[in-house]
């Protein structure tokens, strides 16, 4: 009987000591000393089986009421060591400022094409896609661009190796024109339709060229269209996007594929600025007769306007960029401004 006395101070010992653990490797050691394989407590309960019959009951249930406290001590002990391993070893400084996540945003160039295309949208047109990878036709012949033509020199043009002597070379569209054909060929009028995109051209990168640029191609077809129809539109078009400031003025050019043709300039208070009057910002006119000869419309019954613009020249005088090459440098510091 003489154990069942000491089950009391023993369970004081391990609770103490269970307790007092300072961190979690030295709880799983008290653990082991006390009620592990060896405890000191495991040693007690296999004392039990030399108990005599009547004494068993009561002491089973001693030892197991002990057992079940230190268990108990045990787990709470653990879970406030562990709680504690989770905290930060530094205290928290309220003061500091907060952490920002960085924020992903467009390209500039995307921003201002997504402006234009909104712009077109509010008065009905559509946006149209077409090849990088053009032919010849698309790009030149059926756009009236007569084979001698110096847009088509290999000096303005990136042709690609044709696969076999005789076949007619593959080219990099130098404008967004080509897709007005493909539009055409493939769909009745009327058609009201801008092309995003981009074009590629044999000059040297400097401030104001780029190899690669980007371009919008607009395409108006439907019956008596005028220029004034032309004019009003790219009128809208530029106040939504650059403010009510904006003047536009259109002076006679020369296009293959629009007669008449003209240069739109564009001025407000930013062109000021720059100190000119007047900026160059896109071609335009009324579609050819011969174009739509080519795509198969009849040009007694349908009349059309076309423009094309460069999106980067744009971007440049909305956010003051003086050098073209930034837009593809993916310099972050110089993306994150916009
Ligand atoms: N394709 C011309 C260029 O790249 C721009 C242009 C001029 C487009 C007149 C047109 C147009 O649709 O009618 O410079």
């Amino acid at each position: 009987m003489g154990f069942l006395n000491d089950i009391e101070p023993l369970k004081q010992t391990a609770l103490t000591e269970l307790k007092a653990a300072p961190d979690l490797a030295t709880l799983e050691q008290t653990k082991g000393a006390w009620i592990g394989p060896n405890g000191k407590f495991t040693a007690l309960m296999k004392q039990l089986g030399t108990l005599s019959k009547e004494e068993k009951p009561a002491a089973g249930k001693l030892i197991n009421a002990a057992k079940v406290e230190l268990e108990t001590a045990l787990a709470s002990r653990r879970e406030e060591l562990e709680l504690k391993a989770a905290l930060p070893k530094e205290p928290t400084d309220f003061t500091l400022p907060g952490r920002r996540r960085a924020l992903g945003k467009l390209h500039p160039l995307t921003q201002v094409t997504d402006d234009i295309v909104r712009a077109f949208r509010k008065i009905g047109f559509a946006v149209a896609d077409g090849p990088e990878i053009e032919d010849e036709y698309h790009c030149f012949d059926a756009l009236n661009t007569p084979a001698d033509h110096p847009a088509r020199d290999s000096q303005d043009t990136f042709y690609l190796n044709p696969q076999t002597p005789d076949a007619r070379p593959y080219l990099l569209r130098t404008h967004t024109s080509s897709v007005q054909i493909r539009v055409m060929e493939k769909q009745p009028p009327p058609i009201r339709i801008i092309v995003p995109g981009r074009v590629y051209r044999r000059d040297n990168a400097d401030a104001t060229h780029n190899p690669t640029f980007h371009q919008i191609e607009g395409l108006y077809v439907d019956k008596n269209v005028t220029v004034g129809d032309l004019k009003g539109t790219v009128e809208f078009v530029f106040k939504e996007l650059m403010g009510d400031d904006v003047k536009i003025r259109f002076r006679p050019h020369y296009f293959s594929y629009t007669e008449p043709s003209y240069e739109i300039d564009f001025t407000n208070a930013l062109v000021k600025k720059m100190g000119k009057d007047w900026l160059e910002i896109a071609g335009c006119g009324m579609v050819h007769p011969q174009v739509f000869e080519t795509v198969g419309y009849d040009p007694e019954v349908w009349t059309g306007w076309a423009f094309g613009f460069g999106i980067e020249r744009i971007a440049m005088l909305r956010y003051g960029i003086n050098d073209i090459r930034l837009f593809y440098e993916n310099d972050v510091r110089f993306l994150k401004q916009f």
